[in-house]
């Protein structure tokens, strides 16, 4: 049985015969074969541990089976369309996003947690893209904007051209990438902004005492050898280190608690990006 906070974050509760990835295995392999991981991601016959599509798509088929489906696409992505959409969407006001022209692309959309609340307000563009196709067609059909474009990817990587994108946005997306992975994808956002585009991203981190019950519990889900999509924390070190790498502009880190916009607080730990203008 697999259960989420309610922001996204996976929790094994006891054996499950879900087709997923085993976090053990996978984090182990990835120390290993290092630059190896992007090519097997490309490869759409890949398959095992390191077939992220693979694993989400049998996770929210899992789901299907068992549940209506509008409940199934809402527990995919871990719940909270009344709760967690507003603050997300309320976050992307609040980091900028031009309301009337601005052009947003959110990384892993899920069924459109984000997109409902925020086709209310964003008069602009928007590009949502995720690799699970059920997930993808939830959030177009509940999201009612013809305008907007909603994509499944089957690897990592932005499907825009240079330097387009205000901002990039990913919600509970990263928590569940390897490092070389999440790495990987604020390349892409890099590549997609225009100069001084903002890139906006939820992690969890240990110094978050609020996060560390996912821990134990993926943890304890590894060593039941239960099936369920990663669950991977990143240090804030490690995010200063990437961001210099990138030639990105540390905006802020913001603690998850915090409550950055009156929507409340997210539950995960917020890090935003510029994009340099020179
Ligand atoms: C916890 S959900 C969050 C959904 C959405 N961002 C939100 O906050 O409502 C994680 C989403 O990331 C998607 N995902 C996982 N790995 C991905 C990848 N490599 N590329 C794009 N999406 C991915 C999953 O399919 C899932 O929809």
């Amino acid at each position: 049985m697999l259960d989420t906070d309610g922001r996204g974050a996976y929790h094994s509760q006891g054996n499950d015969n879900l087709e997923a990835i085993d976090v053990g295995v996978q984090i182990g392999l990835a120390g290993r074969i290092g630059g190896l991981v992007r090519r097997a991601l490309r490869s759409r016959s890949s398959s095992g541990q390191l077939d992220l599509k693979a694993s989400y798509v049998a996770f929210v088929d899992d789901l299907k089976a068992r549940l209506p489906n509008d409940r199934a696409m809402e527990l995919a992505i871990g719940d909270g369309f009344d709760t967690i959409g507003p603050i997300e969407a309320g976050l992307i006001a609040h980091y900028g996003l031009p309301p009337d022209d601005g052009y947003l692309i959110d990384v892993g959309c899920g069924s459109g947690r984000l997109a409902q609340p925020l086709a209310r307000t964003h008069r602009g563009r928007y590009l949502g893209i995720d690799l699970v196709p059920a997930l993808v067609e939830h959030a177009r059909k509940i999201t009612e904007r013809p305008d907007w474009s909603f994509k499944v990817i089957d690897h990592i990587g932005v499907p825009e051209k240079d330097g387009q994108a205000d901002m990039v946005c990913f919600f509970s997306v990263l928590t569940h990438l390897l490092h070389e992975q999440s790495y990987w994808y604020l390349e892409e956002a890099k590549r997609v902004l225009k100069p001084g585009g903002t890139v906006v991203f939820s992690f969890l981190e240990f110094h978050e005492p609020g996060h560390l019950p996912i821990f134990r519990a993926t943890l304890e889900g590894a060593k039941a050898r239960t099936k369920a999509p990663l669950n991977v924390f990143i240090e804030r070190n490690a995010i200063r280190v990437w961001t210099s790498e990138l030639g990105m502009e540390m905006v802020e880190l913001r603690d998850a608690g915090d409550a950055i916009v009156p929507q409340g607080a997210l539950g995960q730990s917020i890090c935003v990006l510029r994009k340099p203008v020179g």
